[in-house]
This record gives structure tokens, sequence and C-alpha cells, in this order.
């Protein structure tokens, strides 16, 4: 891996039919690094991120993830990586059906190095711990608030022990208070188990307690780029625009 980047993006594009979602985007995320990601909603943010682990294909560019050039690999490749890749998805849903433990424990049982089950428990375990929702392990997501929920999305992500982590909207659908618990978790993520992250977020504190660096999208194309205190005072209103009330979704 070049300088210890962990994403190089060059000249992506993407096309649904006539809709040209992204004209040409180039990004980079260092190892450790917090990238944000801002833009209006149907800028393309989600279907960037999903290019990374290959849920999407872009029509043309050059992406490399953890060193490797996913566009030209074939399905068992991308797997390994997908491995490395934590996505907690937007909406970011558990299974109704199964318990905390069981949720946490169902990706564990499908990787191809099955950890033993006594294993999975001290991994099941650590990772609730690490969320600081041991105690939930034996109750149903309908028991547990949103903000609960999404703790245990984010630790059902993690017990993978990812190398790279997707938020998309962590804290979209959350209060202040809850929304900055996830921001601080992120943040308490990184040092734990060293993460190298991309957020996209329409969370202007979330930006600023999580980022390091700060990229917004808007008409196909990265707008602008820079620190939350560069971009929050930038000259360029427009992009002011995106650290107040006028473009906060919802
Ligand atoms: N699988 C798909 N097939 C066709 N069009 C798609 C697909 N996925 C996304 N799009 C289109 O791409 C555009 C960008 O979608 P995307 O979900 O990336 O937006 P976003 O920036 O994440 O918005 P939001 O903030 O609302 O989540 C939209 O016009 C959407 O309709
Ligand atoms: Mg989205």
């Amino acid at each position: 891996m070049k300088d210890n980047i962990v994403v190089e993006a060059e000249n992506i594009k993407k096309s649904f039919g006539d809709n040209v979602v992204i004209k040409d985007i180039s990004f980079n995320l260092k190892e450790l690094e917090h990238l944000a990601v801002m833009g209006r909603s149907g800028s393309g943010k989600s279907v960037l991120i999903k290019s990374l682990v290959g849920l999407i294909v872009p029509d043309s560019g050059k992406l490399n993830v953890l060193g490797e050039n996913i566009l030209d690999m074939d399905d068992d490749d991308i797997d390994v990586i997908r491995r490395q890749v934590g996505y907690l998805f937007q909406g970011g849903a558990l299974y109704d059906s199964m318990t905390v433990e069981r949720n946490m424990k169902f990706p564990l049982r499908r990787h191809p190095d099955k950890p033993s089950e006594s294993e999975i428990k001290d991994l099941v375990d650590e990772t609730l711990e690490n969320v600081g929702l041991l105690e939930t392990k034996k109750k149903y997501p309908s028991e547990l608030s949103g903000g609960m929920k999404k703790r245990i999305a984010l630790a059902r992500t993690l017990i993978m022990r990812p190398k790279i982590m997707l938020y998309d909207e962590p804290t979209t659908g959350l209060d202040m208070i809850t929304s900055a618990e996830i921001s601080e978790l992120i943040l308490k993520m990184r040092e734990e188990y060293d993460i190298s992250s991309i957020i996209i977020t329409h969370d202007v504190s979330c930006v600023e307690l999580t980022s390091d660096r700060v990229i917004i999208l808007g008409e196909g194309t990265s707008l602008a780029e820079g620190t939350f205190e560069e971009l929050s005072n930038s000259e360029d209103k427009d992009i002011r625009s995106y650290f107040t009330m006028i473009h906060k979704k919802k």
C-alpha cells in the first residue's frame, strides 16, 4: 500500500441509465484517518461507498482498497477485501427475530475461518462490552431504543475486526445526545481497533467531532475538500451552507 493509503479512488464515474450520479470523483483515505463525506440527498454518497465493497461497480475509474485493485477482481477475491471492510448501512437493520447475541454471532458463523464456539462467545462479549451494551445480549431488537440498535449494528460489524469502516449516516434519526454518543463511539473504535473510516453524514456535529478531513459531493463531483475548520469557514457561502441548517436533512 503506498504511503499508507487504504483507499484510492481515481476518476470514478457512475450512471444509472440516463442518470449520471458520479461524473468524476477522486479521493483517498489514509490509514487511521476519518474522512467525512457530506452532500445533499441524492448526490451519490451511498453509491460511492457501495462501490468500495463491490456492491456497485463504477463505469470507469480506478479503485484500490487495501492495496488491491478491486475493479479487476473476481467475486472470491472481492470477498476477501469485503471481510476487511465493515459497512454500517444507512438504516443499519438488525434481524428482528434474533436476540442481540444471535445477531452478533451471525456474521462470524458465515466466516470461512469460522472461530470456535468459545472464541465466538468471547468475541461477542468483548465487542458488546466495547459499545457499552453487554447487558442487552439476551434482548430482541424490538426491546431496544434507536440509539442502542445503532450501537449493536456497529458492534455486529466490528466483530469482524475490519481495517476500514464505512459509516452511512450513523446518527440520522437520533436525538442530539445519542448522536454525540455514537460520534464518541466512532472515535473510540479507532483507538480500540486501529480502524480507518469514511463517515457519510448530514450531522454537522458528527463531522466536527469525528473527522480529520471532509469532502463535499455535489453535481457528480467533489465540490470541496478540507478540514472541518477550513470548510465551515470557507469564503464560498455555498460550501459554508453545508455546515448550517439549510443543508441538514430531516
Ligand atoms: N441501484 C441503483 N439503481 C439505480 N439508481 C440508483 C441506484 N442506487 C442509487 N441510485 C441513484 O443514484 C443517486 C444517488 O443515490 P445515493 O443513494 O448515492 O444518494 P445519497 O447521496 O446517499 O442520498 P441520501 O443522503 O438521501 O442517502 C440517486 O438518484 C439514486 O436514485
Ligand atoms: Mg445515502
